[in-house]
């Protein structure tokens, strides 16, 4: 499978029915036809970090998730804030990536979106950071007070925020 102009979609949120993933789907609605933009759902699959395996031949999941980083051209995170950090999953997902060099250059979009959210903001863009990803300039937005954004259909009811994240998209579809 060619997977040139194609967007990985991470949630950092496992939950059903979260925000997170309702703005991704959002964000996918947004882009061209031509693009095959997917929602990554097997987050909970990737096992806790180990640094024993990893290898070239890591866990099933993790080997799967860096081959489909691999082919992508762009990777877009949505993520709440837990306990004032990255949700666990998400980070020890990254953890995975930083030995394969998976998110060196790749163009990253980042979305926190949570009841405040900052910290985990802020420490993702250090991760992203010490991965080597390209975070793009203008594709990284923290909305705070989610909950109060969207409604129980997924569908975000702040026009402020709807222009936001539409600006996000536009920013990164013009990098990848
Ligand atoms: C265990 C837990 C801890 C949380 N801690 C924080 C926090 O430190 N900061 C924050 O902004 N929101 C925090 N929240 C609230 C989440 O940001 C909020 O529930 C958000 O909507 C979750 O995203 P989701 O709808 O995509 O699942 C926490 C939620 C949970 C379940």
């Amino acid at each position: 499978m060619d997977y040139k102009g194609n967007i990985l979609a991470i949630s950092g949120s496992l939950r059903s029915g979260s925000s997170n993933h309702n703005i991704l789907r959002f964000l996918g609605g947004l882009t061209p036809a031509d693009i095959n933009y997917f929602i990554y759902d097997k987050l909970a699959d990737i096992p806790p970090f180990d640094p024993g395996l990893d290898h070239e031949h890591p866990p099933t999941a993790v080997a799967e998730l860096r081959e489909l980083i691999k082919n992508v051209s762009g990777i877009i995170i949505c993520t709440p804030e837990y306990a004032f950090g990255v949700p666990g999953q998400l980070k020890n997902t990254l953890d995975w990536m930083v030995s394969s060099g998976s998110l060196v250059d790749k163009p990253v979009a980042l979305v926190t979106a949570s009841s405040v959210g900052s910290h985990a903001h802020a420490a993702l863009l250090l991760i992203l950071g010490a991965l080597s990803a390209k975070v793009i300039d203008g594709a990284t937005l923290l909305i705070p007070f989610i909950r109060s954004k969207i409604d129980g259909n997924g569908n975000i009811t702040d026009q402020k925020t709807e222009k936001m994240l539409r600006d996000v998209i536009d920013v990164f579809l013009k990098e990848i």
